[in-house]
């Protein structure tokens, strides 16, 4: 339990302060749309910070978040509550997100959801509802830049996408920011329409060539850094053999150990997980039934250099980031200053016309 200090007390009064100029705090809540978190005008590189620190100061348990508790409605689906707390940010809230694998088919609707509200964490009171859709497609692929960052060659020239959904397009839309020599983006999914479409909406927004593959294998044996992202299934069968993957490459996987046959994590020189407590929960839901390999230490961890990150190139460098709150909440964060500012969103009244009790 991490608890308000004195430092942190005159910090958050300076902010509330300031936020109450614009929201009556304990009276009204501002709503913001995917639309107002857009734009705020939030830029790749600011969430790429604000990503990175959230990691950080989790690992270096500057934060408070209890690995996130779920329920499991539909077959492979999920809803996470993922509370956070970083005081030196002034920074609270809890996310509540959704993966249903099958919604487009379905329903047609997007197979993730997200809202955050984000808190006052001087008095609890939600000062904002927001949409976190639009944090989470850009904080994620920003966990595996973080993560290519302490373990990739950030001079490599090939990177391969598994999975083309809403996470493979939005990596692939940022994966210069951090990989800025890269010449082949390899891209594979079951379904083509989502290559198709992918190369469609990404190959105007990023300057190397992408390449559709016909086969795990292809692109497995042509990339030197490979970023998953495929449904987290429940009971794992993983499609890429370990025979395929080399010493030197370096594996970000945003969908647990879902793509990788287990061999391949046991054999791993470095394997690092965002959260330790988080990936020992998802272990007794049934999410590794091989176990996990030895770990390495937390990726925030590496990139606070208190435990190592790549140390020779032909370590084969594994990093599992299931997703934290912490990220969530640093972005939020941004997003809610910058709209108060910019009087983006609906301001909502919490009491009706009664104002509550006082
Ligand atoms: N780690 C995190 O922080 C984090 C955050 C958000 C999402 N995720 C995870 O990332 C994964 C993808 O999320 P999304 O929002 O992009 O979902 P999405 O439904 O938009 O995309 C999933 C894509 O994977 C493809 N696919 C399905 N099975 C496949 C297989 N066996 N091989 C190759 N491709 C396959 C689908 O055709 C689809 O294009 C999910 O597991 C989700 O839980 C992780």
């Amino acid at each position: 339990m991490l608890q308000m200090t004195q430092e942190w007390m005159e910090q958050d009064k300076a902010l509330r302060e300031q936020y109450s100029k614009n929201l009556k705090i304990g009276e009204e809540i501002l709503y913001l749309s995917w639309q107002d978190c857009q734009d705020t005008g939030t830029t790749v590189e600011e969430i790429i910070n604000a990503t990175e620190q959230g990691m950080i100061d989790y690992s270096l348990k500057k934060t408070e978040m209890p690995a996130k508790i779920g329920i499991h409605p539909m077959q492979d689906s999920l809803m996470h509550a993922m509370p956070a707390y970083l005081p030196d940010q002034y920074a609270c809230g809890i996310k509540w997100g959704s993966n249903f694998p099958d919604n487009r088919k379905l329903f047609g609707v997007t197979n993730t959801n997200c809202q955050i509200i984000y808190n006052d964490a001087l008095t609890g009171m939600p000062m904002a509802i927001m949409d976190a859709t639009w944090i989470t497609e850009l904080r994620t692929p920003a966990t595996a830049l973080v993560s290519i960052k302490y373990g990739g060659n950030l001079d490599a020239t090939t990177w391969g996408m598994i999975g083309c959904g809403i996470q493979g397009k939005a990596n692939v839309r940022m994966i210069e920011h951090m990989l800025p020599k890269l010449e082949k983006i390899y891209i594979y999914d079951v379904f083509e329409q989502a290559m198709d479409d992918l190369i469609a909406i990404d190959q105007p927004q990023v300057n190397a060539e992408i390449v559709k593959c016909s086969s795990y294998e292809e692109l497995v044996k042509s990339a030197e850094i490979i970023t998953s992202a495929i449904p987290i299934a429940h009971v794992p069968n993983p499609p890429v053999k370990d025979e395929w993957v080399s010493k030197g490459q370096t594996l970000v996987c945003l969908d647990c150990h879902t793509t990788y046959e287990d061999a391949v994590y046991k054999r791993a020189d470095k394997y690092y997980q965002d959260s330790i407590e988080e990936h020992a929960l998802l272990a007794t839901y049934g999410v590794y039934p091989n176990g996990l390999p030895t770990i390495t230490g937390e990726t925030g961890e590496a990139a606070a250099g208190v435990v190592p990150a790549r140390e020779s190139k032909d370590e084969l460098v594994i990093f599992n980031n299931v997703g934290m709150a912490t990220e969530d909440m640093m972005c939020a964060r941004i997003i809610f200053d910058r709209a108060l500012e910019q009087g983006l969103g609906v301001k909502l009244p919490m009491w009706g016309s009664t104002k509550g009790m006082k």
